[in-house]
């Protein structure tokens, strides 16, 4: 139980590591919580510091959903296969409330992906797949990662799999109320587009 709550506190930490922040601080010498939709997110990072810092930081943000999820695997806890889906909530809830920012952090969306690779890559690859199709139509992440997670919630269902579909709903509930600001500029015609994709066009 020591072990397990040590490890469970090592993924809300592994999450809670800002690394938008940290790149823009570090290379950039700019604090990307100020630019942009104020975001510490992948997407807020390609729109302030540019494609490289964009990359690395999505690679970080699903890289500690990976390994955080993966511990109780690493550490051979001997747990149902489902308590990786278990750490991986508490690296997006260190990715959202992070102890290193006030508690304040990003909307979930990559540490998540980051999560769903661990627990299971097929499903992974559908997730990815659906977001990126949604995000070249709509030219919109916000609106790739809220309508990705009600479509990758239904297609959960062919896995019978109570764990991947509870987790689904839960993340589709937590990832829309991150996202209240960008559901707000959605109906105002506000939001922020990527520039490409069919609706940029239109
Ligand atoms: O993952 C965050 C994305 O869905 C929206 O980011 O910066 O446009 O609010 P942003």
């Amino acid at each position: 139980i020591l072990k397990f709550a040590v490890l469970i506190i090592l993924a809300y930490l592994l999450g809670a590591f800002p690394s938008g922040v940290i790149v823009g601080q570090i290379f950039f010498k700019k604090d990307i919580r100020q630019f942009g939709s104020g975001n510490i997110g992948t997407t807020n990072t390609f729109r302030v510091l540019g494609r490289t810092a964009g990359i690395v930081v999505l690679a970080l943000d699903i890289l500690k959903g990976t390994v955080a999820a993966s511990l109780p695997v690493w550490c051979q806890l001997g747990l149902p296969h489902y308590f990786i889906l278990v750490f991986g909530l508490a690296a997006i809830l260190g990715h959202s409330f992070s102890i290193f920012i006030k508690f304040s952090g990003g909307k979930a969306v990559a540490t998540s992906a980051g999560v769903l690779l661990a627990y299971n890559p097929q499903f992974f690859v559908i997730a990815v797949s659906t977001f990126v199709l949604i995000m070249l139509i709509s030219s919109m992440v916000s609106m790739a990662s809220m309508l990705g997670m009600i479509l990758i919630t239904i297609f959960s269902f062919y896995y019978h799999d109570i764990f991947l579909t509870l987790t689904a709903v839960l993340l589709t509930i937590f990832i829309f109320y991150r996202h209240r600001a960008n559901i707000k500029r959605i109906r105002q015609g506000t939001e922020n587009l990527v520039p490409f994709g069919w609706y940029y066009h239109q």
